[in-house]
Parts: structure tokens; sequence; C-alpha cells
């Protein structure tokens, strides 16, 4: 049987199409839901146009963790994967898949953590700070916001005139040569 992901986001969904499509052939994981605490969130379009299910759920309906939670299990959801999903997780939900939640952060945690450090202003802070390197973190999730267990970091120079753009770009690619690969390699030490 194939180990199932139920991937959430809240903004591209760049990560979760890449993903989707590293796994389209794969007899071991399969892409069986989106979900999205943003129902106008591109990530939405993507996964209509790919005939992915898409779950769309209130920051409420995240924190009771009810009715999501009878969606995972009904699709017999092994493994949750954030790709881009901005609210924090409830201690219930994170109870509830320990070591099976994994997180993608565009730095090299811990530094860049934290409230507050997501997408463009993690880059902008590296920039300011002139940091000579930044990269990629593919962790655990814990309760702490971006403190679980790192499963792989990977690193890109900072150049001296590195823009924040120019930096997105080299994260992104980064991302999206790592994170399938990341979690496959998760998947089989299940
Ligand atoms: C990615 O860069 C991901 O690392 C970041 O959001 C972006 C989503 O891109 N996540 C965070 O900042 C989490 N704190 P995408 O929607 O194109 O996949």
């Amino acid at each position: 049987m194939p180990k199932k992901l139920a991937i959430f986001a809240s903004g591209s969904g760049s990560n979760a199409e890449n993903i989707y499509n590293y796994f389209i052939d794969s007899s071991d994981v399969e892409v069986v839901l989106i979900c999205t605490n943003k129902q106008e969130a591109f990530i939405v379009k993507r996964a209509n146009k790919l005939n992915i299910p898409v779950y769309i759920f209130t920051q409420y309906e995240l924190n009771n963790f009810v009715d999501l939670h009878k969606k995972l299990q009904n699709l017999d959801v092994d493994i949750i994967i954030l790709a881009g999903f901005l609210l924090k997780l409830p201690a219930i939900m994170v109870n509830s898949y320990i070591n099976r939640i994994i997180n993608i952060h565009p730095s090299l945690l811990p530094k860049y953590g934290g409230k507050g450090m997501y997408g463009s202003n993690i880059h902008k802070a590296v920039i300011e700070n002139k940091e000579t390197e930044s990269g990629i973190s593919i962790h655990f999730v814990n309760q702490n916001y971006d403190e679980g267990k790192i499963i792989l970091q990977k690193k890109c120079v900072v150049s001296i005139n590195e823009t924040v753009e120019t930096l997105i770009q080299k994260i992104q690619k980064l991302e999206h040569n790592y994170f399938p690969i990341a979690i496959e390699k998760m998947i089989k030490k299940l």
C-alpha cells in the first residue's frame, strides 16, 4: 500500500505541485489531498488543474481539529507535508501525527525561524544582516515553531549584490530539488 500524503499550503503551491509531480508514478507514495486555509490562494487553482481533491478549512477548524482530523482519517493519510503553510498547528494535531508532519522553511534554522519569519521577510532579513549563506531546512514539526528535528538542510551562497528576488529563486530551486527526495527518504524509514 502506498503511503498517503496530505499537503498543507497557504500560498502559491509551487512546492505542492512539484511534490505531486515527483510522486505521480510512484507505487510507494501518493498525494491524496491538498489542505488550505486560503480559498483564494493559487494552490487551489493548481490542485484543481491537477485533479487533486482540496479541503478548505478555517483557522477555527484547524485549532479544534475535529472535522479536519476526520477528513485526514477517512482518506487514511499517513504523512502531513507543510509546503508554505503559515498557520501554527494546534498541539492536538501535532500529537496525533508525531514524527509524521514535515515542514520546509526557507532559511538555515535555527537562524531566521519563529514568529513573523516566513517568505520574503526571511530573505530581506538575511540580506540586511549581510549573511554570506542561506538555504533551506526540512524538519519534523513539534509544538514549538520551527524547532523540530532537522531532516535535511541545503545551503546556497548569498552574493554581495543579492536581492530578495534572486535569493527567492535560489531558495526555490533548492526546495524543488530536495524536498521530494527528503520526503521519500523519510518515508522509506517508516
Ligand atoms: C516556500 O519558500 C517555503 O519554504 C515557505 O513558503 C514558500 C512557499 O512557496 N515556507 C515558510 O516560509 C514557512 N515558514 P510555494 O507556495 O511556492 O510552495
